[in-house]
């Protein structure tokens, strides 16, 4: 075994035994390195992780993927200790959707039911009426009577792709992700001459022209899903590329090719900055030093708490 391979090897199995010490649940996005989706004992989308961060017994969860997730966990799971490895693992959605900038835009809708994506911070989650993910914002915004007009915030292309979807009329705010914005819609082009057996699928935060042409449209976990279960064998996948090792470890069989970004980088595929600053390091310190910590008000866990609970009520 070379070097850097032991040492993979034994960061992991500290981390393993640190967690099992300390009573901790090591949660993972699929976006995440493939070491850390590894050493995770969860690996999801953002309703799983949600839901395993609900329902744990755990004592502490560190939690492998962005802010607004590990304090979702936080909500849902006060008594809890959340862990984030770092804490610049921010969001565009996230960190562009303010609580002032937002209550001013809200304030133009005063009779509206807000519904707000899990890409964003507590405070917006406890202006909010019910909060949804990209596996389940349809189901959400279904359920909200035909009579009732709706806001819709952060993610334009996912409002864009539910209005389609469900022929509601609703209010947008104008956020998007950095990532599933960087597709480039030319060279998706060509590889799909390449690929002429390919099937384009693509995440709701994609842009419209994406969307259009995706043969499948879904969360992270959908995707995983669609792979598995389709008779094809070929997928270009227009997320972020961190999602290829579980789905391959799911569909061993199937080629998967990443969706091409506009600016040529090592993968020649789109990466989350903000989800990569996390390291099996800074998993490793952060259960170590019980460091840093995600810590809420008592009364915005109350507040926000309300609508995203509502959500596993809804849908
Ligand atoms: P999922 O809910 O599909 O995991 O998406 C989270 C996310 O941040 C996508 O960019
Ligand atoms: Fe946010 Fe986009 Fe990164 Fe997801 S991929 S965490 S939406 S910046």
């Amino acid at each position: 075994m070379i070097a850097t391979e032991i040492e993979k090897k034994s960061i992991r199995q500290e981390i393993r035994e640190l967690a099992k010490m300390k009573n901790a649940l090591i949660l993972a996005h699929y976006y995440q390195r493939p070491e850390i989706q590894e050493v995770a004992d969860f690996v999801g989308d953002s309703l799983g992780l949600a839901k395993k961060a609900k329902e744990t017994n755990h004592k502490i969860i560190v939690f492998a993927g962005v802010k607004f997730m590990a304090e979702s966990a936080k909500i849902l799971n006060p008594d809890k200790r959340v862990f984030l490895p770092d804490m610049a693992a921010g969001c565009s959605l996230a960190d562009n959707c303010r609580p002032k900038e937002f209550g001013e835009f809200l304030k133009k809708y005063p009779d509206h039911v807000v519904v707000t994506y899990v890409n964003t911070s507590a405070e917006i989650k406890a202006m909010s009426d019910v909060i949804c993910t990209s596996s389940n914002a349809e189901a959400i915004v279904r359920k909200i009577p035909s009579d009732k007009k709706i806001v819709f915030a952060p993610d334009a292309n996912l409002g864009r792709y539910i209005i389609k979807q469900t022929g509601r009329d609703m209010v947008l705010w104008n956020g998007f992700c950095i990532v599933h914005e960087a597709f480039s819609v030319e060279k998706l082009i060509n590889l799909m001459h390449e690929h002429p057996d390919a099937v384009l699928i693509a995440h709701p935060e994609s842009e419209a022209h994406v969307l259009n042409m995706a043969a499948f449209v879904g969360s992270t976990k959908k995707m995983i899903d669609y792979v598995k279960q389709s008779e094809e064998q070929t997928f270009i996948v227009a997320t972020e590329a961190g999602i290829l090792l579980k789905m391959q470890e799911e569909a061993p069989g199937k080629t998967l090719i990443p969706a091409p970004a506009n600016e040529d980088n090592s993968c020649h595929c789109s990466e989350c900055a903000f989800m990569k600053v996390n390291t099996m390091e800074k998993v490793y310190n952060c259960l170590k030093n019980e460091t840093p910590e995600i810590i809420l008000d008592d009364q915005l866990i109350k507040d926000a708490s309300v609508p995203l609970n509502r959500m596993f009520e809804w849908a």
